[in-house]
């Protein structure tokens, strides 16, 4: 039989939070099929998803078909908007949700995951963060610092922890980013740069398939998305009209399910998908493939 089997492997997952979004959906997923799986966490949500946890908040979404609950191996704190510590201002690194984590930095990170579970370590790294400090203005309006820190933080992010954590992967491993179709059509609403990050992220992904594939033999793969209304897509201010409108106009039209993603995540970076790198992968309900709006117009049957 034919199964995504991760037995043996471990998982960072970067960009977990809560229970909502994607990066928890992918970690439930890629634990269902044996992986051990680590988060890495903002430190200002780092708290709160603490206490969620110890309070049992989230024992149900935690629950696993085998009706154990999803256990994290480790939750490291991660700001990937710094490289190193010393990259982050004097302001961040004594705020108090930062002073007390240590090197919340993707080199800390990398260093933590090194000293925990050895030099080669790691089967897949999922970056599933994103952060667009003027994701609600439009582009015309966007500032060059709020420009950047998308740029920054969504994209630069990626191209950081594939070089620092390439060199912990085994054989076979594989990284994996969430995009959306922003970066190749408009959305209105979706501003601030981000849909500039996405684009970024993208072809970073092609570049980086092809760097690290050579270097290191690991893959790099990104899903483009549907519309989920995750704790960080609520702050974009238009999620529900976007849920709603792509199931009004997708090929398929219940809701797009964070564990499809997660599900689909699962096998990106499973040995059946050894030869998928560099690639963008639609978990979108085909939304991309239409040419034209239903909503009001012609209808599908
Ligand atoms: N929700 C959607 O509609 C949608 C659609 C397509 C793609 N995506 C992408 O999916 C990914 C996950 O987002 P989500 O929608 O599941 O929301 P989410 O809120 O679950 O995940 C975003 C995470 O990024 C973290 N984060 C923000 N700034 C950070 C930083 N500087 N350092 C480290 N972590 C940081 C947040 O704490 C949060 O945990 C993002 O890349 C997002 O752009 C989302």
């Amino acid at each position: 039989m034919l199964t995504i089997d991760l037995a043996g492997k471990r998982a960072l997952v970067a960009g977990v939070a809560d229970d909502a979004g994607f990066g928890f959906a992918i970690a439930k997923s890629l634990a269902e099929a044996g992986a051990r799986v680590s988060v890495g966490t903002w430190p200002p949500a780092l708290n709160i998803f603490m206490n969620l946890m110890e309070r049992g908040k989230m024992n149900e979404s935690r629950k696993l078909s085998s009706g154990q609950l999803l256990e994290f191996e480790k939750i490291y704190p991660l700001d990937a908007a710094y490289d190193t510590l010393g990259d982050a201002p004097e302001d961040i690194r004594t705020n108090k949700r930062y002073k007390e984590t240590g090197d919340f930095s993707i080199e800390g990170l990398t260093r933590r995951v090194e000293s925990d579970f050895g030099a080669q370590s790691l089967d897949i790294v999922i970056h599933s963060l994103a952060n667009g400090p003027e994701v609600k203005k439009p582009l015309l309006e966007t500032t060059r610092p709020g420009y950047l820190t998308a740029l920054s933080v969504s994209a630069y992010s990626l191209v950081s922890m594939v070089s620092r954590l390439a060199p912990l992967m085994r054989k076979g491993g594989s990284f994996l980013s969430l995009t959306y179709m922003a970066s190749e059509r408009v959305i209105p609403g979706y501003g601030g740069g981000m849909s500039s990050a996405k684009a970024a992220l993208e072809s970073d992904t092609r570049t980086l398939a092809f760097e690290a594939g050579r270097r290191y033999g690991v893959r790099v793969n990104t899903i483009s998305a549907g519309p989920l209304a995750s704790r960080a897509a609520s702050a974009i201010g238009i999620i529900e009209k976007m849920v709603e409108y792509c199931a009004a106009n997708s090929p398929l039209q219940d809701p797009l399910q964070a564990e499809e993603v997660g599900n689909a995540a699962a096998f990106l970076c499973s040995p059946l998908a050894s030869g998928i790198t560099g690639t963008i992968v639609y978990v979108d309900k085909g939304y991309h493939s239409m040419g034209m709006a239903l909503d009001g117009g012609p209808s599908a049957s």
